[in-house]
């Protein structure tokens, strides 16, 4: 059965000390995780070591890498390789989120380099896709989620796509406030699973968490989790605010 997932995003904020302290007060007021959930903390890599410390022993609870290299090793000034974070026992890493895709210009057939990389070193990618707003008010939104779908992800096999997490962003709900719908989100989600099943089979589909995220909080969470194809939430500016964080994590199916 997929799992039902919280993923955090914390993106470029907070010092050490400041994220402790979100650490511990998430711990201090978080109620179990349960089997078929996952809580993930993608935290900046300067943090991965110290948060897994502060998380040790917290059944369902995992720190992932907001990014990876393409490249396994080398001459890469500043970037940071699966393998560096497989060393540091780091199981899940995002890739393609579109403040990535459109900041630092990574296509397509690079987030398809970077999966391979991650899946090669047993770290589950969480990979990332959705349509700026031009594209969904011309209604071109499915064509465009299909084409990173195909361009990343369908040169794997069944066995390597159940690994990948995917996370649906539509770019006009990322930070302002402004929500998909339940109904439209549970939409994309369909059509998702619907292209997946196409390529893979509906068993395999079934088998793949997709998760929302766009401006999720504690007060829309349950309603968006609701949804049959909707599988977690990533979230970026309320996993900065511990009760908010939990009462997303307590809106998982
Ligand atoms: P917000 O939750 O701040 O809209 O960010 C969403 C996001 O980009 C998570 O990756």
């Amino acid at each position: 059965m997929r799992k039902q997932i919280a993923a955090a995003n914390w993106k470029m904020n907070l010092t050490i000390s400041q994220a402790e302290k979100l650490v511990n007060d998430l711990l201090a007021t978080a109620h179990e995780v349960k089997e078929n959930q996952q809580v993930l903390l993608a935290v900046p890599f300067p943090y991965l070591s110290q948060v897994e410390k502060l998380l040790a022993g917290k059944n369902g609870v995992a720190v992932a890498a907001q990014n990876c290299s393409n490249k396994l090793s080398g001459a890469y000034t500043g970037e940071v390789s699966v393998e560096m974070l497989s060393s540091l026992n780091i199981n899940y890493v995002i890739i393609g989120h579109s403040e990535r895709r459109e900041y630092f210009n990574e296509s397509n057939q690079l987030l398809a380099e970077k999966i391979n990389m991650a899946l090669q070193n047993n770290i589950t990618p969480v990979f990332c896709c959705g349509e700026a707003l031009e594209i969904r008010e011309s209604e071109k939104q499915n064509e465009f989620v299909g084409k990173q779908l195909n361009e990343s992800l369908y040169h794997l096999t069944p066995d390597q796509l159940k690994k990948v997490v995917i996370a649906y962003e539509p770019i006009w709900a990322i930070g302002t406030g402004k929500t998909a719908s339940s109904e439209q989100a549970q939409e994309m989600h369909a059509f998702i699973r619907s292209e997946l099943s196409n390529k893979y089979g509906v068993e395999t589909a079934n088998e793949i968490s997709i998760l929302y995220g766009g401006s999720v909080k504690g007060a829309n969470a349950k309603e968006i989790f609701s949804q049959p194809d909707v599988d977690g939430g990533l979230v970026g500016g309320a996993s900065l605010n511990a009760g908010e964080f939990n009462t997303i994590i307590n809106s998982l199916k």
